[in-house]
């Protein structure tokens, strides 16, 4: 079964694993220099309130962890010794590896798609701000399942399709932006019961949600017996490792990198009107 969701009409340039690994390169650079814009504190612990970290010995997998900042919110409430930081960057892991709070999490390099995880092995599996990237997110969603225990929980945090057509247009030639009914349908198709979409954003946006928000919905389920995904899923499309061509490629990264400006200009617009416009005003 074939679970990619990108059609011709949505090129999505940087949703191929070798863009999202060259992206990274450079943006692991200024990352958390400029995360707090769209992906705040605040916003981290409102979205991951529903994973329900309720104990310090649970084990946590942060995949598509990059550089810590949502490990940074698991560990005020889980142990950092049990907690694996996953990510396909290395260059985004290195800036893990110098956080002082994160020296004693586990920190590996690895795939979305193919955890190098046994089954039923962790309480908890976190993944903020990576499924844009994956090829095939419904692939990704049933990792999830797999490698969380019985009574188990895995929360995805992930952009949101926007309204607006500006918006939409340059979030197809970026990334994928889930529609809302599609995280749920991934989840529940992955197995998962008590599937709930819970939305967030930044607080000056007031609420609006039609420019399109690169942290727009935390939605979380629960596994409800141990093994694997009921979903019978092919190989994989694609590799970090497989050769591309270096045409289409190049054409690729610097499409989907300039539309990813976009979302810069965004919540900077946004932050602006919030100024401007009166508080009890909808923006
Ligand atoms: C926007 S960053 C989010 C990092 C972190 N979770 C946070 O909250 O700041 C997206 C991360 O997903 C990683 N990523 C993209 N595709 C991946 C894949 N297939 N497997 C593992 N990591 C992936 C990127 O390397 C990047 O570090």
């Amino acid at each position: 079964m074939k679970t990619s969701t990108r059609p011709n009409s949505k090129p999505r340039f940087i949703q191929h694993k070798q863009e999202a690994y060259w992206y990274y390169r450079f943006l692991s650079i200024l990352y958390d220099r400029i995360i707090n814009s769209c992906w705040t504190a605040d916003m981290r612990e409102d979205a991951l309130e529903p994973l329900d970290l309720c104990r310090r010995d649970l084990t946590v997998v942060d995949v598509g962890g990059g550089t810590g900042f949502t490990t940074m919110g698991i560990i005020e409430h889980v142990d950092a010794k049990n907690i694996i930081i996953l990510d396909q960057s290395p260059h985004q892991l290195a800036k893990a590896k110098e956080k002082e709070p994160l020296k004693e999490c586990k920190i590996m390099e690895g795939d979305a798609e193919d955890l190098p995880f046994p089954t039923d092995y962790a309480d908890r599996y976190v993944s903020a701000g990576s499924i844009e990237y994956w090829p095939d997110p419904q692939r990704g969603v049933a990792e999830a399942y797999r490698v969380v225990k019985e009574g188990g929980k895995a929360c995805i945090i992930g952009p949101v399709y926007p309204k607006l057509w500006l918006s939409r247009f340059f979030a197809d030639m970026w990334m994928l932006f889930p529609k809302e009914e599609e995280y749920i349908e991934w989840f529940t198709k992955a197995g998962f019961v008590d599937v709930k979409l819970k939305r967030v954003g930044p607080k000056w946006y007031r609420g609006a949600r039609r420019f399109g928000l690169i942290i727009g919905c935390s939605v979380t389920g629960v596994k409800p017996v141990n093994g694997l995904s009921p979903l019978q899923l092919g190989p994989k499309v694609e590799d970090v490792k497989n050769s591309v061509n270096s045409i289409s490629f190049l054409i690729r990264f610097i499409m989907g990198s300039t539309a990813s400006a976009y979302f810069v200009l965004v919540p900077l617009y946004m932050w602006i009107k919030d100024k401007i416009v009166q508080k009890d005003q909808p923006i």
